[in-house]
């Protein structure tokens, strides 16, 4: 018997070709840029997709739905949009809603991603290049340091920040009460900071209400320090005058990482939350975390 040919290797996809009939890949949207999902490894390069990467597109998607009506809010009173996607890693989110949105705009509008890793920067640029994505900037920063960095606008509409490691969420969030953003849509990361915290002064002038048995064991300690950590962010946010929502990003494999926090500027009173704040800090022996979860109130001293 002869041996079977081997399959022939396909071509990348044309940069810049669109789907228009998606219909054999209902992940794959009406006028996605084909040659970028294949950049970003969603697609393979015969155009297929893995468990993994249909997993990845699921959760951006169900962030897109939130986040597509946001854009088009600010759309509706301004003549552009901007956007800061924090520890953006690959950009994943950036590219997909760039592609999906921003690439039909002809205004200013502009999408800023900021990384620590200076090879995933340099990645991102090459790929806003090729793909002729002009309102797409990528800059090697800390999110602390992108807050003081002169390279971006003293306004910002939308800032994201999906998975940021650790505190970053919390650099995040500074960020945007500093640049005034209208809107905000976190999915945090595990934060050690308060856990650590949690466990320092366990043993001290809280050692005899039985609260503390919530974060006795170590594995309670770190789920409790997630979830208070999650609670100060959003009274923090409310103390600021947002309107805040809690939810659930789907398909998200660790339990503790699955929180999706959208904050829209309201400008609500903020004593009632600035005083909750800070009665879960004292309650908690959390009083040192003060300057993390600061309120108007402390930034004004
Ligand atoms: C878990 S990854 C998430 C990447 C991307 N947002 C996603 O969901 O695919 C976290 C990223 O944040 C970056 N990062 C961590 N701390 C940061 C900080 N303080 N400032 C900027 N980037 C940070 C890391 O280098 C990493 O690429």
């Amino acid at each position: 018997m002869k041996p079977s040919k081997p399959a022939a290797k396909a071509a990348p996809a044309k940069i810049g070709a669109t789907v228009t009939g998606a219909d054999n890949m209902p992940e794959i949207r009406e006028g996605q840029t084909v040659a970028l999902l294949q950049e970003l490894h969603i697609l393979t390069r015969d155009g297929k997709m893995n468990q993994d990467s249909r997993r990845k597109l699921k959760q951006v998607y169900h962030l897109y739905q939130f986040i597509e009506p946001l854009l088009k809010e600010v759309l509706a009173e301004k003549d552009s949009v901007s956007l800061v996607d924090h520890g953006a890693g690959k950009s994943y989110l950036g590219f997909i809603i760039y592609d999906l949105f921003f690439k039909a705009l002809n205004d200013n509008s502009h999408i800023y991603g900021i990384e620590t890793r200076e090879e995933l920067v340099a990645r991102s640029q090459e790929l806003a290049k090729q793909f002729k994505f002009p309102g797409m900037s990528f800059l090697p920063l800390s999110v602390a340091e992108s807050t003081e960095s002169k390279l971006l606008p003293d306004q910002i509409d939308v800032v994201t920040a999906l998975h940021a490691c650790n505190t970053a969420t919390d650099d995040a969030i500074h960020f945007a009460l500093k640049k005034k953003a209208k809107y905000m849509v976190l999915v945090p990361c595990c934060q050690a900071e308060v856990a650590t915290v949690l466990k320092k002064n366990k043993g001290k002038s809280l050692a005899k209400s039985a609260l503390t048995e919530i974060w006795r064991h170590p594995i309670h300690t770190r789920e409790f320090g997630s979830q208070i950590t999650n609670v100060l962010r959003c009274l923090q946010l409310e103390a600021h005058g947002y309107h805040v929502n809690v939810t659930e990003l789907v398909g998200w494999e660790h339990s503790m990482k699955n929180e999706l926090i959208i904050a829209t500027y309201k400008n609500l009173p903020r004593q009632r939350p600035s005083e909750r704040l800070q009665e879960v800090l004292e309650t908690l022996g959390l009083e040192e975390m003060g300057n993390r979860f600061f309120t108007e109130q402390v930034a004004k001293q």
